[in-house]
């Protein structure tokens, strides 16, 4: 399959290109910094012509794709105003998924977050696990990932051969960032993440997967680790954040407090990656 991947020189864009190429996917990427060469575009998306005209096709690159993976955006609040988030991620994403229509691509798949689901959680959530039934956002970042969400649901309506799968991902971490869960001891870390971190390379691999499942239609994915990022067992962290919450049910030691279950059952999504590992191998390996 060609897929065009934006924000391919990003964090997570790098990563599922490596991801889409090892499984033998021929994959253009196109981002505002983008890398010289074979393979990649800059393109900026915040301009339509220029979307529609890569997804198209781009001299010496491609004739046309058959999916599209949608990655680039401004990936948290604080980097830039509020209102010049939410102006040029709801931008970039209307465009490229409009082109994507337009063009004829039938597989979408696009990165949502956890903060379309109530991130940073300072109001409790209704319940836990928490799944993708539930839909909140508390800053002009996560406001786009609903309204991306609720486009996604309108979009396949208008075309009903289009395939738009929103993954959530929780916050994404990379094996340099393993150092960090130093502190997995302490009740207050990742806190307003419910405790969850989802690996990379596992990211990636929820793309690819929801690329080999994309039906008409849309569809709403959390993606996270396993476990939670802490050495709290995860009953007694529910207890201590949230007393109030409803537990749906008994979990297991330290399960993570994000349902993965729909992921899992639907794509096969299976973590690979739990810095219960990752940490300890990098103590081992002075960096
Ligand atoms: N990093 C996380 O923890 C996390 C968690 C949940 C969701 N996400 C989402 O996953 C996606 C990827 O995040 P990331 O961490 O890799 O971010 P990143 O900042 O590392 O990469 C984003 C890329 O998008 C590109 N980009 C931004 N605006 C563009 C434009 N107008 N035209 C072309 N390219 C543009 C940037 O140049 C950058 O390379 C984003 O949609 C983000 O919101 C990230």
């Amino acid at each position: 399959m060609r897929i065009a991947v934006t924000g391919s020189s990003g964090r997570l864009g790098t990563a599922t290109v490596e991801r889409l190429r090892a499984g033998g996917h021929d994959v253009v990427g196109f981002d505002l910094a983008a890398p010289a060469g074979q393979g990649f575009t800059r393109v900026d998306l915040a301009d339509y012509g220029q979307t529609l005209d890569a997804l198209l096709g781009v001299t010496a690159r491609h004739d046309g794709v058959d999916a599209l993976v949608h990655l680039a955006a401004i990936p948290v609040n604080g980097l830039v105003p509020d209102v010049t988030t939410f102006h040029a991620n709801l931008t970039a994403s209307f465009n490229t998924v409009f082109a994507a229509l337009r063009a004829g691509v039938r597989a979408v798949v696009c990165a949502s977050s956890i903060t379309a689901m109530g991130f940073p959680f300072d109001e409790p959530p209704p319940y836990l696990p928490l799944d993708e039934d539930f839909t909140a956002a508390n800053t002009t970042y996560g406001l786009v990932k609903v309204l991306e969400e609720t486009m996604a649901g309108q979009l396949v309506r208008w075309d009903p051969g289009l395939s738009v799968t929103a993954l959530r991902f929780t916050n994404i971490v990379t094996p340099d960032d393993y150092g960090t869960f130093a502190r997995a001891g302490d009740p207050a870390y990742r806190r307003d993440l419910l405790g969850s971190y989802v690996d990379v390379r596992d990211a990636a691999a929820a793309v690819e997967l929801a690329l080999a499942a994309a039906r008409p239609g849309a569809v709403v994915y959390d993606i996270a680790a396993a476990d939670t990022g802490l050495t709290i067992p995860s009953a007694e962290l529910a207890r201590r954040w949230f007393p109030d919450v409803p537990l749906r049910r008994e979990l297991r030691e330290f399960e993570t407090l994000i349902s993965i279950d729909r992921a899992r059952a639907r794509l096969g999504y299976a973590p690979a990656h739990t810095w219960r590992e990752e940490y300890a191998a990098g103590q081992a390996v002075p960096r």
